[in-house]
């Protein structure tokens, strides 16, 4: 293998924190706008990009949740979902959780069903046509009410069976997980796996991080960073074996940098971090350029990255049978040299 970058571009990969919403790129906002008859107030893809604007998570989640608005149909949603497959098909990501966000279009007036169907039509296609895996979870917003999300669990029923897990996402300023104490609750005891977000540097990340070990029992973290300033934190997440999907580029957007020290160091440590891109058509940078980006910032040999790319397998929602097949890929992949 010539370089470290060739080397993370072909290593099989799976993306655990992704948002089919945040993959809306906008030469793909422009279609589906003209396609919906609607107007949008940038004349190019490139305008649209340098108008991006944000510095922190409230001000990123504004433009992200405007730049729904063009999401209406079905063929949209499996047009969105398959964009974001045909793309990272060529990074070699082989396995993915997706994130999606139902009260974000229930909202709007669409229908649960319009979102699911279209992204579960993708995840089909993208299995047969790329030979990607893909599991969908469904993310409840935070700062809707608690109520909200219980009907969101409710109307999911049928579409259980597509769906393998629930997360928390949006703005987390007074938002903290025991809000969705029961919800999660019932969501577990329907036998979905649990994840929330506890994004980099909030107002009590710390504490946040604390309530979904004591209060929800999660699975999983999505991003998670501040548990590495609380010791006794870093060893309960060891204890427990939770995986934490950590997303540089993002991190570099709605906090002071990317955290590839603290990646590290929580790699040094034993603790199960992954690398993910979060919301690729606007912190931009796909499975490859983040795993890139944290190798040069944070100077990490093969070994480093292998062991990042590994993380994602072993915190993954497979079962033990698949995830084994899985592992073997990099095995293979690494020995071959
Ligand atoms: N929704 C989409 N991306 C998000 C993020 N990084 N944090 C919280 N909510 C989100
Ligand atoms: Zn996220």
């Amino acid at each position: 293998m010539a370089t470290i970058e060739d080397f993370i571009s072909a290593i099989p990969k799976a993306e655990l924190h992704v948002h089919v919403e945040g993959t809306l790129e906008p030469e793909l906002k422009f279609a589906l706008a003209e396609r919906n008859n609607l107007e949008l107030p940038y004349t190019t893809a490139e305008e649209m990009r340098t108008a991006y604007d944000f510095d922190d998570l409230p001000s990123f989640l504004s433009q992200y949740y405007e730049g729904m608005s063009v999401l209406l149909s079905e063929e949209d949603f499996y047009e969105l979902a398959m964009a974001y497959f045909s793309r990272v098909a060529g990074q070699n990501v082989v396995y993915v959780e997706m994130f999606f966000d139902p009260q974000a279009h229930t909202s709007r007036g669409i229908e649960l069903g319009t979102v699911i169907n279209g992204i579960h039509r993708a995840r089909v296609d993208a299995q047969e046509r790329y030979g990607i895996r893909v599991q969908l979870i469904m993310c409840f917003l935070r700062d809707m009410s608690a109520e909200s999300a219980a009907e969101t669990l409710e109307q999911a029923k049928p579409y259980r069976d597509w769906l393998i897990g629930v997360g928390l996402d949006s703005d987390e300023k007074g938002n903290p997980p025991v809000k969705f104490r029961e919800v999660f609750s019932d969501a577990r005891a329907q036998g979905y796996r649990l994840t929330m977000h506890c994004d980099v540097d909030q107002e009590d990340s710390v504490t946040h991080i604390w309530q979904c070990l004591n209060e929800i029992g999660v699975d999983r973290i999505d991003h998670g960073v501040n548990a590495l300033e609380d010791e006794k934190l870093r060893e309960e997440i060891k204890q427990r074996d939770l995986g934490l999907t950590v997303c540089p580029i993002s991190n570099s957007y709605v906090t002071d940098g990317t955290k590839s020290e603290a990646i590290k160091a929580m790699l040094k440590e034993g603790m199960c971090v992954t690398v993910n891109s979060d919301d690729p058509a606007y912190f931009p940078g796909y499975m490859t350029e983040n795993l890139i980006r944290v190798q040069h910032e944070a100077e990490l040999g093969v070994d480093d990255v292998t062991q990042l790319v590994r993380n994602a397998f072993e915190a993954s929602w497979l079962n033990d049978t698949d995830r084994a097949e899985y592992l073997d890929q990099i095995e293979s992949f690494v020995a071959a040299g």
